[in-house]
Order: structure tokens, then C-alpha cells, then sequence
């Protein structure tokens, strides 16, 4: 059988038999330039027969694309008789990384490039600026990188780094090599606080601003109404337009907070200068950023350059020649081609954002959000033709090269087929089959990688306690072999395999991984399964609500709160909403008051059962026990649900805030919820005041 190839070619003959490489068959091996052969620019035929090899491409990154193919073909010393011809789908095929939120290593970049050439992907985005890093040298502006580099972390760690335009030459270089060309993205004119850190004079109000160490989109930006703005944005893309030979430049143009422009005498003047008054369908200030949008434009153009820029381009008008990024859906991509723009798909809920999720959220490592398994991303085919796709992997919740690794691959896989492979030859079960080779070819360089962890419907959770029986299903993200103990040993590719639900009547301790095809195993769980018997409850009555004592101070663990700490006396609030929300939050929490919260009273709980609690609070105590505690993990989701059996009636609760920034996130922002279902229920419930009980 013919190995299934990434991404799977237009036609593949399979003529039987092999060619056999020896040490006197290399001559055999051929690879014909044949500008005139008729094939798109970067297809390729490739013929195997037992006697020869010839490749034939009209470029020289289509005979690079057939020797790509063959290395997959290659099985030892066989490669069998085929006769392939192929040609991409789209010009574009792009992966997109983010070295601002956490700084890429140029080591971690290539492998990266190196991969993805080899499965045929041409383009890489490098998205250079933004507001917590600013990541490319520029000689004329030092302070970009001496400054605009660096940050420091709420935890007192300085993060940072930056390339020198040496080294983008040489990342540049390496991906030109293996035919991907690097688009730059320099963010204009939000997301570019950390220039705003080096030149304040860049900004509206011209203030200085400090570090800026949390995720989200702030209203410091750029300001339009300066001149001395477009020459800083000028003088910048004269040194990056010489460092990428690449055609385009992407500009961002994305999440621009306006507020500050509204009240930016230098704005307004602007927007009077320019006639740009409200349309039925934009503000001025949306205006504002479109005229800015297209200076840029013009000045890409005085240095040989495209623009390329994401959806939000379009309001306001969008510039005359721009290619649109679509993110936001496929609406601004649609919009744009509409009116005769270029268009690159990139959808982040479709698939598209590789930040997001791949598996349960529950057991997961932290992402931002979201839901993109590799089927939900192998799926996407853009609705209308498009110039491209791109798979987008943002880092704020990147935390090292191991991670991006794991967020990317085999992700990064189903990326390359869409850009590549015509929609009737996918195949997700074959896919998943080449997957598995790409990913033991992954273990050969030593690169991280997902293998998805055995989930339980509903939501995991490791600690399951139960009253008769508790019957234990598992799903798979990606179609994988489950194997799994019940002696509490370490699970390995011969232990059992898992053949549908388990039923336990007594205590057992579970231990499950998922197995590749090639025998390596995944990240194991453990299951604590307890029969419990109902907590007994006392009667649930009184006044609705919740006590509240609090502290002041900047804690990532509760036990860093000293014992000396003044603790406010108990006041009664309505509910768990209450907890996080007791000072206002800013866009950087510069001058928050940050706290420790401790709230107490009784939950009523509706029926004799099995309650499986969540929580992003710090800790979740009922009946004096430590049902949940998130410890030192970023508190956007959790990962340590779990149950306990309830009498019907009040238990004892206490729940543990710590109002803090860890990991770049503001735990101010959680909405404050205790969520519990019962053990057959499939949706959580909100623990809403009616539940809760200050005094009994
Ligand atoms: C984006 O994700 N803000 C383009
Ligand atoms: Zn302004």
C-alpha cells in the first residue's frame, strides 16, 4: 500500500512493485526543471517506476514539493511505483506565530519552518509587534527593543527578546530555502502599546506607560492625528521592507480601541481636516482608522510592498489594494472579496485559531478559549474561493517551546491539507492515519506534539465519587486507542484496551492513556473512584447570601498570605458575582487594589446525590473538606472539577478568591461562578443566590 501522503496529492496511480534504493540506484533518481511542462507553479509529477524515479515541476518549488512527496513515499529502502501528479489549491498556505505575548527562539521558528515546508506550506506570518513586545529591531528607533522588548511579569520575572535584523535575515533565509516566504506584521494603530512604552509621543495623550503584562486590547494606541506618527510608521517599514523580500507587509488593523480618539484634539482635527464624518455605517473615528490604514497603504507602497491587514480593515472603507485576513468569521472575508479584494481565510472558530483548545478544557493545559479539535480544523473549507488559508497560533497562554509545540502539531497537519489538498480528496480517517506517521517523524527531531487524552462526556474530572455504581465512558478528540489499569500500575501499549463504558460498585483507582499506532502513549490520567455515602445535610433556611471577609495585598497562593494580615470583619454579599468584583478592574490593573477573599455560608443542594462541583476560584470547601482547589494554575479554566455525594438540604461552603494576575490573566475578570451538575446530567447549573444560605 502507498503510504497516505500530507496534504493527499490530486491523483495518485498506484502501479505496484518498488524501486529500491541502493548505493547505484541514486543516479536514477531524477528531477527535470521544465518551465514549459504545463503544470501550475508549484505542481509536480512525480513517476516511480521499478526501475526509475523522475519528478517534473516547472519551478523550482514544485520539484522541492516532489521530493517532499517522496520522503513520505519512502518506506526503509522501497519506495513504491506511483505516478503522481499535483498542484496546490491555494497560493497561500500560511501558519502564523506569535513571538510578542512569549518570545519565540529563532531555533524554536526554524523547526518550526522545517516542518511545515515539508508538508508544503508556504508562508509564514511573524507577528513582529504588539502590546506586551515589541520583537524586531529597528536601528533609527533603539528604544523599541531596549525598551519596548522587556516586560515584567506580575510575579516580579522579566520576560522578553527580540531579534536583530541579523537574525531575521537568517530566519528569512532558512524559509526561503524550503520555499515559504515570511510576511512581517507590524501592528498599527492598536496593539502597539509597547512602542508606546519606547516613544509616548506616538500616543494620544503622550503619557508614559508602563509594562504592560496582561492579555486583552487596551486603549492606548496610536495616534492618527500626528504627523510624527506616519514618519515613525515610514521610517519603520523602510528597514523591515528591505529585511523580507516578500511582497506583502500585514499591518494588523485589528481590535483598535477608539475612546481616546474621541476626545485627541490631533484626532479630531484630523477627522475635520479629512471630512471624515459619520457614514450611515461607520464613525468617524472607524474613518479615522481606515484613512490611517491607508497612509499605510501608500506607504507600502513608496517601498514595493502590499498590504495585507485583518478584517476589521474593512470598517471605515477599506484601502484600495489591501488583502483582507479574515478572523473573525468568514464574513469579512466574504465582504472584502465582494468588493474585489484579495482574501486569506482564517476563522478562528472554525478551526483556524490554534490556540484554542484541542481537547476537553477540562483537562487540557490553559488556552484562551474555544473548541478546535483536529477534526474541527481538518474540516474547514473556506465557502467562497479565497486566495488562502492560514492556521493562526497566538501565545499569551504559550508558556514554553515544548507548549507552542503542542498546540501546533498535529494541528498544523490538517492546515497544510486545507491549503493544499482539493476538497474531495480529504479524508479525515486516512488523514489521521498519515498523522501518526508525521507525528513518530515529529519524535525523530525531538518536537512536542498532542496525543489526545481519554475525555469524559459531559466534562472530565478525577476524583469520582459515587452511591451503588458509577458507570465510566471515555471519548477520544481524534479516533485513538485507549489502554488503562485497574491496579494502579502505569498504564503501557500491551494493558488492556479499553472496549466501552466501565461499571464500578466499589472503590478503584483507574489509570488511562491513549496509545498511537505506533505505541506511544499519551499523557495518562488517573481516576479516583469513590463510593461515598451522603454527607449529611443540616436544614438550609434563613437569609439568602454570603459572608465575606477580605484582605489586601497581591497573592498568587493563599498560603502567601501572612498570618499577620487584617482581614476585614464578615459583611453579607448576594452571591459568588460579588467575590471577584470588588474593586474595578483597569486594562493593565496598574494602581488595582488587589485581595484575598474568603466567603462562607450554606449551599442547598435539591436532592439526595451525586453533585460534581467547577470553579475558577482559588478553592471550593464544602462540608469542611477541600473539594476543589486550583492552586497555582492560570485561573481563566479549571481543571479540577469533582464530586461529592449530598444529602439534600445545606452543607457548609467556603470559597477562596485570590484577586491576582498570573500568567498574564486578571482573575477580576472571571465572572464568579460555582457551577455544579449532577452526576447523569450533562450541564452544569450556576449556584445562584436562592442556593445560598449566610446563617442557617
Ligand atoms: C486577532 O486575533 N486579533 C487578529
Ligand atoms: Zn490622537
Amino acid at each position: 500500500m502507498v503510504a497516505r501522503i500530507i496534504p493527499a496529492p490530486v491523483s495518485v496511480q498506484e502501479r505496484g512493485g518498488s524501486f529500491r534504493l541502493t548505493e547505484n540506484t541514486r543516479g536514477k533518481i531524477e528531477y527535470k526543471l521544465d518551465p514549459k511542462c504545463g503544470l501550475p507553479p508549484e505542481g509536480y509529477t512525480l513517476n516511480v517506476t521499478r526501475t526509475r524515479v523522475k519528478a517534473v515541476a516547472s519551478t523550482p518549488a514544485g520539484l522541492f514539493y516532489a521530493k517532499q512527496t517522496l520522503r513520505q513515499l519512502t518506506d526503509g529502502d522501497q519506495i513504491p511505483c506511483v505516478r503522481i501528479k499535483d498542484y496546490p489549491r491555494y497560493s497561500w498556505r500560511g501558519f502564523h506565530v506569535d513571538p510578542c505575548r512569549h518570545f519565540q527562539s529563532v531555533e524554536g521558528l526554524m523547526a518550526m519552518i522545517d516542518v511545515m515546508a515539508q508538508y508544503k506550506i508556504n508562508t509564514m506570518h511573524w507577528h513582529l509587534t504588539d502590546d506586551q513586545g515589541w520583537r524586531i529591531e529597528i536601528k533609527k528607533y533603539p528604544r523599541l527593543t531596549s525598551v519596548g522588548a522587556w516586560r515584567t511579569e506580575w510575579d516580579g520575572g522579566v520576560h522578553g527578546g527580540f531579534y536583530t535584523q541579523d537574525e531575521v535575515r537568517e530566519v528569512v533565509a532558512y524559509a526561503a530555502e524550503r520555499f515559504i516566504t515570511v510576511v512581517p506584521e507590524i501592528e498599527m494603530p492598536g496593539h502597539a502599546v509597547a512602542a508606546i512604552r519606547a516613544y509616548p509621543e506616538l500616543s494620544c495623550t503622550e503619557e508614559p506607560v508602563g509594562s504592560f503584562s496582561t492579555w486583552g486590547s487596551p486603549d492606548i494606541v496610536l495616534c492618527p492625528g500626528k504627523e510624527k506618527m506616519f514618519e515613525f510608521l515610514d521610517d519603520v517599514i523602510a528597514e523591515v521592507s528591505v529585511l523580507f523580500p516578500g511582497e506583502y507587509i500585514h499591518i494588523g488593523g485589528d481590535e483598535c480601541k477608539k475612546t481616546r480618539w474621541q476626545k485627541c484634539p490631533a484626532c479630531q482635527a484630523r477627522i475635520k481636516a479629512e471630512g471624515l464624518s459619520a457614514t450611515a455605517d461607520a464613525t468617524p473615528e472607524e474613518r479615522l482608522q481606515s484613512y490611517a490604514v491607508r497612509r499605510m497603504e501608500g506607504i507600502l507602497a513608496k517601498y514595493g510592498k502590499k498590504l495585507i491587514g485583518w478584517d476589521e480593515i474593512l470598517e471605515g472603507g477599506l484601502s484600495p489594494n489591501a488583502t483582507v485576513m479574515s478572523w473573525r468569521g468568514e464574513k469579512g472575508g466574504i465582504a472584502a472579496a465582494e468588493q474585489g479584494h484579495q482574501v486569506i481565510m482564517t476563522p478562528s472558530h472554525d478551526g483556524m485559531y490554534l490556540d484554542h483548545y484541542q481537547g476537553d478544557p477540562k483537562i487540557e493545559p490553559e488556552t484562551i478559549s474555544g473548541d478546535n479539535t483536529l477534526e474541527k480544523v481538518y474540516s474547514y473549507n473556506p465557502s467562497i474561493p479565497v486566495k488562502g488559508v492560514q492556521g493562526n497560533l497566538w501565545s499569551e497562554y504559550i508558556y514554553s517551546e515544548a507548549q507552542r509545540q503542542y498546540m501546533f502539531f498535529p494541528r498544523a497537519f490538517a492546515i497544510a491539507e486545507i491549503g493544499w489538498t482539493l476538497p474531495e480528496n480529504k479524508d479525515f480517517t486516512a488523514f489521521c492515519t498519515a498523522v501518526d506517521r508525521a507525528c513518530e517523524d515529529l519524535d525523530a527531531r525531538g518536537i512536542n506534539y498532542h496525543i489526545p487524552m481519554p475525555e469524559q462526556p459531559g466534562g472530565s474530572y478525577n476524583h469520582v465519587a459515587f452511591l451503588d455504581k458509577a458507570v465510566l465512558e471515555f471519548t477520544t478528540s481524534r479516533p485513538m486507542r485507549m489502554v488503562y489499569t485497574l491496579d494502579g500500575s502505569e498504564p503501557t501499549p500491551e494493558s488492556a484496551t479499553y472496549e466501552g463504558p466501565f461499571e464500578f460498585t466499589s472503590d478503584a483507582t483507574l489509570r488511562i492513556a491513549c496509545v498511537t499506532s505506533y505505541g506511544k502513549l499519551g499523557p495518562v490520567r488517573t481516576l479516583n473512584i469513590e463510593k461515598q455515602q451522603l454527607r449529611p445535610s443540616v436544614k438550609a433556611e434563613g437569609e439568602h447570601g454570603l459572608n465575606l471577609r477580605t484582605t489586601y495585598g497581591f497573592f498568587l497562593n493563599w498560603a502567601d498570605i501572612p498570618a499577620s494580615a487584617f482581614w476585614t470583619a464578615p459583611m453579607p454579599i448576594e452571591g459568588t458575582r460579588d467575590i471577584p468584583k470588588l474593586e474595578p478592574t483597569h486594562y493593565n490593573m496598574t494602581g488595582m487594589n488587589f485581595y484575598a477573599a474568603e466567603a462562607t455560608g450554606y449551599i442547598n443542594v435539591p436532592k439526595d446525590d451525586v453533585y460534581i462541583f467547577s470553579t475558577v476560584f482559588d478553592q471550593l470547601w464544602i462540608d469542611g473538606e477541600l473539594l476543589i482547589d486550583n492552586g497555582s494554575e492560570v485561573k481563566k479554566h479549571t481543571r479540577a472539577d469533582n464530586s461529592i455525594a449530598l444529602q439534600k438540604g445545606g452543607h457548609a461552603i467556603k470559597i477562596r478568591f485570590l484577586s491576582n494576575v498570573h500568567g498574564g490573566w486578571t482573575t477580576a475578570r472571571n465572572r464568579g461562578d460555582i457551577l455544579y451538575r449532577r452526576a447523569d446530567e450533562t450541564d452544569f447549573h450556576t449556584v445562584r443566590t436562592d442556593r445560598l444560605y449566610r446563617t442557617i
